[in-house]
């Protein structure tokens, strides 16, 4: 695979596989047990098919989705994910760059490797900042201090990591944060001499929000799994969430949400925004799939709050089957971390400049004009 041969998310994915050492391309692309779970996420999107309309003068599309109280230019945006320097040198600086470029959120972990104060200079598009709610109080607001001096719009708490999924890649391979050096990963960074070049000349790994806190945000090496079953608070409750939202004082999505019921909490505590999500299938294996669970929660709160489907979205008309549904906007990290991995920013900028063809491709083919066209109309179920 080459660049110029990547057309869709799928060939990005290629060529992620052939630049980057294995313990890090498996751990973007593993998720937990048998990868149930993330497989479904794509698939579900099949049982699903669009009912077009024609003869609509769609000459003119217009994507522009409000959501999170932004007007942004196309109807998904780039979900945090963790640790991006790994997987490219230019890492979160490349991301938020790229969607600067195209009018579209995105979002900055608490494992990120950039921080928030710079991604702030870079920046010109909404953000996000995700939020891993720690034992360790003083980071927590340490955390939430940050992202609100460094004006970021969105506050995710994240809430399906309450302990390490079981990402069997990641012990196969003995992936680390920072990666360890040991004689056989010595040898997968032989095979990827580029990346390993970039890797070893770019400024050392750090987690710049995390550094002051813990010894894991230098140079001490721990596993993701670690992290989440050791440092996130397991006992984090509704409580600490609604406290969490009214410190913020802005925008606030639960990142993980799964169930009526909670979705209906979300509501209670006053969140703005919930984000169906499995975690990209890295946490609970054997979970529902966001797409096949958006309907019971559109229709239990989707008139209260801003639903965004995440997890497993590959294609424009998947975008455009969940917001017939219902979503708000849809959000991805896959969808655009191998082209991050794969080339950087023009990378990324090509992901997203796919995203947004094919949506705007697929919108005219379902005689829509613009976004709030689409509805349940619009869409069949096989069964
Ligand atoms: C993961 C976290 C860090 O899934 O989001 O690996």
């Amino acid at each position: 695979m080459n660049f110029n041969n990547c057309h869709n998310i799928n060939s990005f994915r290629q060529l992620a596989k052939q630049k980057l050492p294995s313990p890090i391309f498996n751990y973007i692309d593993g998720a937990a047990d048998d990868e149930v779970t993330y497989s479904r996420n794509t698939k579900s999107f099949e049982d699903a098919d669009l009912v077009p309309n024609v003869l609509r003068g769609v000459e003119d599309v217009d994507l522009t989705t409000n959501v999170f109280g932004k007007n942004i230019s196309m109807p998904i945006y780039c979900a945090p994910t963790a640790v991006q320097r790994l997987f490219h040198y230019q890492g979160e600086r490349a991301v938020a760059k790229a969607a600067s470029k195209f009018g579209t959120m995105f979002g900055v972990s608490s494992l990120s490797t950039v921080s928030v104060e710079e991604i702030e200079k870079i920046s010109n598009s909404p953000k996000m900042f995700q939020f891993y709610f720690h034992k360790d109080r003083a980071l927590n607001q340490d955390l939430l201090d940050r992202a609100k001096n460094s004006n970021f719009d969105v506050l995710a708490l994240t809430v399906d990591t309450i302990t390490g999924g079981n990402r069997e890649r990641d012990l196969r391979t003995g992936f680390t944060i920072p990666p360890k050096l040991t004689l056989q990963s010595m040898l997968e960074f032989a095979l990827k001499p580029s990346w390993f070049l970039n890797h070893i000349t770019s400024s050392p790994f750090e987690l710049p929000h995390l550094k002051n806190y813990v010894k894991e945000g230098t140079n001490t090496v721990t596993s993701i799994g670690e992290y989440f079953s050791t440092m996130l608070d397991q006992n984090m409750s509704w409580k600490d969430a609604e406290d969490l939202n009214s410190k913020w004082g802005g925008q606030f999505a639960l990142k993980g949400i799964m169930s009526v019921e909670d979705a209906k909490k979300a509501v209670d505590i006053g969140c703005s925004a919930v984000i169906v999500s499995n975690h990209g299938g890295r946490q609970l294996d054997g979970s529902r799939a966001p797409f096949d669970q958006l309907k019971e929660i559109v229709d239990a709160v989707g008139d209260k709050v801003d639903v965004i489907c995440e997890g497993g979205i590959k294609r424009g008309t998947h975008v455009l089957k969940a917001l017939s549904l219902g979503a708000k906007a849809c959000s991805g990290g896959r969808m655009y971390l191998y082209a991050l991995a794969a080339a950087g920013q023009r990378g990324v900028e090509k992901a997203l400049s796919i995203m947004k063809n094919e949506i705007e491709r697929d919108m005219k083919l379902m005689g829509c004009k613009k976004i709030s066209e689409l509805s349940r109309k619009n869409l069949r179920f096989r069964n």
